[in-house]
Parts: C-alpha cells; sequence; structure tokens
C-alpha cells in the first residue's frame, strides 16, 4: 500500500551516459542504448576537453553525434557537464585573471546551452564543485574556477545556462551523498546550502545529481540518504541519479557473488532514495561490463574484470538491470 497523494507507480526514465569511441565502434553497444535507455547523455563530449580542444572554436563533432542517435531513437537527453574543474583543457587551465574567466565560463555555457536549446532538457551545471573532505568555511573544491572566481562561480554558471535556455531544468551535480560519516554528511549540508543561495538570490536550480558511484565495500548511510531527500523536498528540489555504477574491487572473485552484491546495492540504495523522493531520472554511468572507467581508476588486484554495470561484458542483463527495471 502506498501513502496517499504519492503516484509511487509513476516511472523514472532509466538510461546511461554513451562514449562516443564505443559508440562509433561496436554496434551492439548501439543497440543495447537503444533497447534499454529512456534517457542518454554523453559521457565526456560535452566536457571542455572535448569541445574546446582549440580555444578559438567549439567542436560539436562528438555530442551532435550521440544527440542526434538519442533524437532519432525517441530518447531524452541530459548535458554533462557545463563546469568542471576537470577535463579542461590546457589553455583554460591557464587562464589567470578573474575578469577572463568569467567571459570564457558564460561564453562557453550560453553557446553550449544555445546550441541544444529545447533537446537537451536537463543539465549537470556544475560538476564536483564541493570539497571532498570540506573543511569548517572551506566548502568549496579547489580548482581553476574556484581559484579566478571564487564561490560565485556556481552562481556565474547557473545564470549563464538559466539566461541561454529559460526552459532547461540546471542540476548541481556531486559525489559521496551516501556514505556514513561527518565528512559526506558536510558534502550534503553543502549542496543543499548552495542550492539554496542560488533559490534566495532568484537563480534558478531545479535538482541535486547524485553521481553514485557507489563501493561495493562500503556501508551506506540510509538515515542520512533520507533526511536529505527530506531537506531536499523542503527546498522543493528534484533529485537524479546521474552516474550510477558499483566499484567491486574488493569483492571476492566469483561472478555471480559480485553480480548478486552490485544489484542488491543498488536496491537498497534507490529504495532508500525513491521511499522519501522519487528520482526524475536514474542514469547508470555506462551499460556493459564490457566498457567501463572503473577497469582503469579501480582495478582488482586479482585482475579480474569489474562487473559496475546492469549488463555483463556480453551484453545480457545481469541481477542490476532487474532491480532498475522495478523503477521504469
Ligand atoms: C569519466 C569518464 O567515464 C571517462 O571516460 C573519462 O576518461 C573521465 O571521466 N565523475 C564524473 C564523470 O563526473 O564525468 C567521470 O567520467 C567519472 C567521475
Amino acid at each position: 500500500a502506498q501513502a496517499a497523494g504519492v503516484s509511487a507507480a509513476r516511472p523514472i526514465p532509466i538510461g546511461s551516459a554513451a562514449q562516443i569511441e564505443t559508440f562509433r565502434a561496436d554496434p551492439r553497444y548501439r543497440e543495447a542504448l537503444k533497447r534499454y535507455c529512456d534517457v542518454i547523455v554523453p559521457m565526456n563530449d560535452l566536457k571542455w576537453e572535448a569541445l574546446r580542444h582549440d580555444r578559438a572554436r567549439f567542436d560539436f563533432s562528438g555530442a551532435d553525434e550521440i544527440v542526434a542517435f538519442a533524437e532519432r531513437n525517441g530518447q531524452a537527453l541530459r548535458g554533462h557537464a557545463l563546469l568542471w574543474g576537470e577535463a579542461l583543457p590546457p589553455w583554460a587551465r591557464d587562464m589567470t585573471s578573474r575578469a577572463e574567466a568569467e567571459r570564457e565560463l558564460v561564453e562557453h555555457i550560453s553557446t553550449v546551452v544555445d546550441r541544444y536549446k529545447g533537446r537537451i532538457a536537463t543539465w549537470d551545471v556544475v560538476n564536483e564543485v564541493i570539497r571532498f573532505e570540506p573543511l569548517p568555511g572551506e566548502p568549496m573544491r579547489d580548482t581553476i574556477w574556484q581559484r579566478l572566481l571564487g564561490p560565485a562561480h556556481v552562481e556565474i554558471a547557473f545564470r549563464a545556462a538559466a539566461a541561454a535556455d529559460p526552459k532547461a531544468r540546471l542540476v548541481l551535480n556531486d559525489f559521496n551523498f551516501e556514505e556514513p560519516g561527518a565528512g559526506t554528511a558536510a558534502r550534503r549540508r553543502i549542496a543543499l546550502d548552495l542550492c539554496r543561495r542560488l533559490k534566495d538570490k532568484g537563480i534558478p536550480v531545479h535538482g541535486i545529481g547524485m553521481q553514485a558511484h557507489l563501493y561495493a565495500d562500503r556501508p551506506l548511510d540510509i538515515d542520512g540518504l533520507e533526511n536529505f531527500m527530506v531537506e531536499l523536498g523542503k527546498l522543493d528540489l528534484d533529485v537524479e541519479i546521474t552516474e550510477l555504477d558499483v566499484i567491486d574491487w574488493k569483492l571476492p572473485a566469483d561472478a555471480a557473488t559480485r553480480d548478486r552484491a552490485a544489484a542488491s546495492l543498488v536496491g537498497t540504495f534507490l529504495n532508500a532514495i525513491a521511499s522519501v523522493r522519487r528520482p526524475k531520472a536514474i542514469v547508470t554511468w555506462g551499460l556493459s561490463d564490457r566498457y567501463s572507467w572503473i577497469h582503469e581508476t579501480f582495478p582488482r588486484q586479482d585482475k579480474a574484470r569489474a562487473r559496475p554495470l546492469p549488463l555483463d561484458a556480453d551484453f545480457r542483463p545481469k541481477p542490476m538491470m532487474a532491480v532498475l527495471d522495478r523503477y521504469r
């Protein structure tokens, strides 16, 4: 039985990030994206590194390819990410003045959001702006944007995105909102504070994106997550799961055991969130274990292939997919 007024059956768009080289090379990958995704996110092609390799021009080739694919298939799109401290071309990392950084940031966001106006419905406006272990009085991550613009970079980015597409849904995206501990609790508070401050200034912000790169060997802070959802609700903010995958580097080698553990972790995580606030989207950071950033970033000691995603390396659905399907 559902609580009155909660339309728990409302389907959630489920989808994946799409990596361009794989997308071009592997027809089975394209087929899986088509078959399993209601929503697609260009994994790297809307990052500065891809778009702004040359300072003088924008290169939309990769993003355009994935956007066109999603449009052909009637899939929604998320844009990732308009401001990030990483994946910057060298010239952007070498900026030296406040005026230059603000001019480049506003020009970048205006150009990119305007190009996909009415087509990319949701944007990760800022990505990973919160300090990993926040110190008292130092909530923001040390990036070129923070160094040159201070905490105002968040506000500048959201203003520029809203001006370029007033109908776009604008999201603050970040990682680790789900582990127990004071550092993570501080990160949740900072995310809420950043959004509250934008709202107080009349700058639109519609949601918080939880990357949700979940560690299979670490516990979830269920109370913390539930409370986070309550606080989001008070601010009238949505939640989106934006980069879901399971880091299984410390789990035993047996594949079936790992797949069960991953599915159960994802189930517990999504249930804690959706029982309080139903996500507007659930996006995994890739689809098949054949291709994932986890292989390079979190390699296993035994050299076995990581199993972070809902399809196995041969594109067969794993237990994690059944968990996601409950929300469609
Ligand atoms: C990763 C991609 O998956 C890789 O292909 C790329 O080489 C580096 O970036 N948090 C984010 C994502 O917000 O953009 C990152 O994506 C993974 C961590």
